[in-house]
């Protein structure tokens, strides 16, 4: 239903606040935002997050490709009752976005995961539940109510592995699989090496496979590799990666469970050899719509849509995967060509703003997937954290859509941009 602008709403929601004395949680712009994350992170968490592959020039190359658009505005359109939002896999969504699936969010704040879903939730907007959260995905779906979530997969070398997470997704009320493409291995992430910091070596974004049977079984299976030294920062790891497991300390501390099945997610995280027909017999196997998030370039879009799949996702990984590689907002338009309507074209890494927001789906995009700057508003101030975030973007782009001249997200092609 059309409605008169949730941007006004919440202008007046911050200024009203602000006359009576009531300060904003979290920063409006986006580097403010990313600086305030900062100063309240720790280095190695904030390094995780932001940080990306190699000198980085992909992470910058997709913010620089979003200012060589620019939106062109139109005057005298009665904007009035707007209209921002799209249908998905046969749902309408009141925003055009989704919570991109994000690993490791206890190093933002300690109900991870949980404040994320119940902000989401509060807000309406779908949250994709990471491979690598740190809270289980039950939990998560617990706090959803009827709220849409999808499940986004890793390929691991087990496929009971995968059987078992595509099946507890569905039973948890998921409503689509995202896998993605793009992490079959680790990329060389500098600010990481810099600082010999890997979160899941200390237990941290193991939730799915800790509270996993299949994997519980195969740790039962495993025989420990051998210890290496003992030193105080080795120690300091265990009881890390100890706390992590699921369990009491104390038990968790004389058994060797938590070292083991940190072990075993090294050896069955990720399948290097993952190809065409790996997608082929998954999509035989899943029990959901499944979609693929990592597609840059035009032919794989055009083998994706011939294989089946509900969906893709333009993205590379926020510049975390490949250094050098091609900004999003580039590879979009010659993909939009080439799938046209047959199947939804979701669209991250980079985004930031309403405008943001605007271009890609000016240039074809169904929706978008929001990555960093809500785990930054997580880091602030928790779910309230993330709702603010939510809020801005979604008003940001209200204000954006209409004062460009267009009453729905439907009005918006490419005419509505010029290119330098
Ligand atoms: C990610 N991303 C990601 N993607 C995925 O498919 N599974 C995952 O577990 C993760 N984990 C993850 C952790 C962190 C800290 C970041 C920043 C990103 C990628 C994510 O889904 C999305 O593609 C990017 O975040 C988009 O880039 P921006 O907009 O955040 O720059």
């Amino acid at each position: 239903m059309p409605a008169p602008g949730f941007g006004r709403l919440r202008q007046s929601e911050v200024y009203v606040g602000g006359a009576r004395g009531r300060m904003p949680r979290v920063p409006f712009g986006p580097e403010e935002l990313e600086a305030a994350a900062r100063r309240r992170m720790s280095r190695a968490a904030f390094a995780y997050v932001a940080g990306g592959a190699g000198a980085e020039l992909t992470v910058k190359a997709n913010r620089a490709a979003f200012e060589r658009w620019h939106i062109v505005p139109r005057m005298l359109r009665d904007i009035s009752q707007r209209d921002t939002s799209v249908e998905l896999l046969g749902r309408r969504l009141h925003t055009p976005f989704l919570l991109a699936p994000v690993g490791v969010l206890e190093l933002a704040y300690p109900e991870a995961d949980l404040a994320v879903a119940r902000a989401a939730a509060a807000e309406s907007v779908p949250m994709i539940f990471s491979n690598q959260a740190s809270r289980t995905m039950e939990a998560c779906a617990a706090e959803m109510g009827d709220c849409a979530r999808w499940f986004q997969l890793y390929a691991s070398t087990s496929d009971e592995l995968i059987d078992s997470l595509l099946a507890r997704a569905a039973a948890c009320g998921c409503e689509a699989i995202v896998l993605t493409l793009d992490t079959t291995q680790l990329g060389w992430r500098t600010r990481d090496l810099d600082l010999a910091y890997l979160p899941f070596l200390r237990g941290k974004g193991i939730a799915q496979y800790t509270s996993d049977p299949v994997f519980q079984r195969l740790v039962d299976d495993a025989s420990p590799a051998p210890a290496g030294r003992v030193t105080l920062a080795a120690l300091r790891t265990l009881i890390s990666l100890t706390r992590s497991y699921p369990g009491g300390l104390w038990s968790n501390l004389r058994s060797l469970r938590p070292r083991l099945a940190v072990q075993v997610f090294t050896d069955v995280y990720s399948r290097a050899s993952l190809a065409w027909d790996d997608v082929g017999r998954l999509l035989e196997r899943a029990p959901l719509p499944l979609l693929l998030k990592g597609i840059l370039h035009p032919d794989d879009a055009e083998r994706a849509v011939r294989l089946g799949v509900a969906g893709i996702v333009v993205s590379n990984h926020g510049g975390r995967q490949v250094d050098g590689s091609i900004a999003t907002l580039d590879a979009l338009p010659p993909i939009v060509d080439v799938v046209g309507r047959r199947i939804p074209v979701l669209f991250d890494s980079g985004v930031r703003t309403g405008a943001d927001v605007l271009k890609a789906l000016a240039l074809g995009a169904t929706a978008v997937l929001l990555g960093r700057p809500y785990v930054y508003g997580l880091a602030l101030a928790g779910e309230d954290g993330v709702r603010d975030v939510i809020r801005n973007l979604l008003a940001d782009f209200d204000l954006t859509l209409a004062l460009s001249g267009h009453a729905s997200v439907a009005d918006l092609g490419p005419d509505a941009l010029a290119r330098d």
